[in-house]
């Protein structure tokens, strides 16, 4: 009777289920071709379990459900915002909130108001709309995040940290006055989910308070990086996931949040600030992009259900759960020997595509290439974090991230243990025999973000 593991487990039941269609393989072969070896354009009919994003794919619990029912629909005023924004303010602790259709809406807004032409936006690590709203403004990104971030190898616990000598060195090559902010993200998607420690974010607003630099937040996996640091970080052992998203926050002059991902609502998004002027600012400019300051883009029933998210995102055995999932799904692709990145990440599992098919240059997309063989294999579908993710720079040139790598991400209270056995038993078969496949081409490139829309064809 020793040695009993005491598993995690699921602080809810379910009480609808939604029905998956199970395809043929010939099935699949037409989808795939048809979507131009693009997950991103296949229809999710087709799917069998979708692994393409966390965003706006979690399952609403009953209370949030019955939320949509206290929608106020008035134009202006309605009752719901005044009650995300208490919950925004008791939370999260910041002062003004300005809600948003979702992440990328308060992106464009706070990049407008605070990104003057030729300025340099540092941060750890960039994300895809993140960046582009930076670009788009005249701003420029440069990468701060500590190398080890760049290395799937390296089992360092937070490699969402940022390295405070190459923030220094762009302070002193350009000047604090064209900073207008750090950008910093809380589990950094694109290095697979990793977090960054209190230690590292406190280190970074003594540097940035003596410069005079703002710090903004991309909040978007705060509670799931509050749950690394309760479980990895000295001192927060004892804390709750709610305490140490306060505290991290703290440290912040504001956010930008996809409500999509942590809060557990299927649209949505704020911006949050500390300074009145810059919410002033905001505040003139969301009715031009999104809505009227008490709605921008959202319905009443829409802020009703991510008040009622944001609650359950911070308790402390909803999280336990919702990274315990992940974690089993990455301690089992492990065990067959598939490269993954390290340590295991909050949102989903990546795999180190380079590694994984190593006979296929960058050039011809091998995680791109993965995606499709898995979608092949069992109608499992993933989403490419590589080269094609990365796009090109303001001058035409591709970027060649470090980072190749295929995203199973996972969404909140949504699928079982069983389905991820199925996801790593097809990651596992299409290992067995990765010698034998070849890469793609791209054969039509958008603009902007190409990632979404992009078409290629297979290589002879
Ligand atoms: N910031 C981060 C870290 C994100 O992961 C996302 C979205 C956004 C901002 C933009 O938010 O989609 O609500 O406009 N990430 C999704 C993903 C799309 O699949 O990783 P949005």
């Amino acid at each position: 009777m020793k040695n009993i593991h005491h598993s995690w487990a699921e602080p809810y039941k379910i009480k609808m289920v939604e029905l998956l269609k199970i395809s043929t393989a010939t099935q699949r072969k037409k989808a795939m071709k048809e979507a131009g070896f693009n997950t991103f354009l296949l229809r999710s009919e087709d799917v069998y379990i979708d692994l393409l994003t966390d965003s706006g794919t979690s399952a609403m619990s009953d209370r949030q459900w019955a939320g949509l029912m206290m929608g106020d629909e008035a134009y202006a005023g309605s009752k719901n915002f005044y009650h995300l924004e208490k919950v925004v303010k008791e939370v999260y602790g910041y002062k003004y909130l300005l809600p948003t259709h979702q992440g990328r809406g308060a992106e464009n807004i706070l990049s407008r108001i605070l990104i003057k032409k030729g300025d340099i936006i540092p941060g750890n690590m960039y994300f895809t709309t993140t960046r582009l709203h930076q670009e788009l403004a005249g701003g420029k990104f440069e990468d701060i995040i500590i190398d080890e971030a760049h290395d799937p190898e390296n089992e360092f616990a937070f490699k969402g940290n940022v390295d405070l000598d190459k923030l220094d060195r762009l302070v002193k090559k350009h000047g604090a006055a064209k900073i207008p902010y750090v950008s910093i993200a809380t589990s950094v998607n694109m290095a697979g989910g990793q977090p960054i420690s209190m230690k590292n974010l406190k280190e970074l607003r003594a540097y940035c308070k003596k410069h005079k630099i703002r710090i903004i937040h991309d909040m978007t996996r705060v509670a799931e990086n509050a749950y690394f640091i309760q479980q990895k970080e000295k001192g927060y052992e004892k804390k709750s996931v709610k305490e140490i998203v306060n505290e991290i926050n703290s440290y912040t002059d504001g956010a930008t949040m996809s409500a999509k991902k942590d809060a557990l609502v299927n649209i949505g998004g704020f911006l949050a600030l500390n300074e009145w002027d810059v919410f002033e600012e905001a505040r003139n400019m969301v009715v031009v992009y999104e809505g009227l300051h008490t709605y921008g883009g959202l319905a009443g029933r829409d802020m009703e259900a991510m008040a009622i998210g944001i609650g359950e995102s911070v308790c402390d055995d909803h999280i336990r759960a919702r990274v315990g999932q992940v974690i089993y799904l990455g301690n089992k692709m492990m065990e067959y020997g598939i490269p993954i990145v390290k340590p295991i990440g909050g949102h989903g599992i990546f795999l180190d595509a380079k590694k994984f098919l190593p006979h296929i240059p960058q050039e011809n997309y091998p995680a791109q290439t993965l995606a499709a063989e898995i979608y092949l294999d069992s109608g499992v579908r993933t989403m490419e974090r590589g080269v094609v993710s990365a796009g090109r720079k303001a001058n035409g040139e591709n970027y060649y991230p470090k980072l190749e790598l295929l995203r199973f991400t996972i969404p909140r209270r949504v699928y079982t243990q069983a389905h991820m056995d199925v996801i790593a038993e097809s990651a596992a078969s299409v290992f067995e025999r990765r010698n034998k496949i070849k890469g793609l081409k791209m054969v039509y490139e958008p603009r902007y973000l190409r990632f979404f829309q992009a078409r290629f064809e297979k290589l002879n």
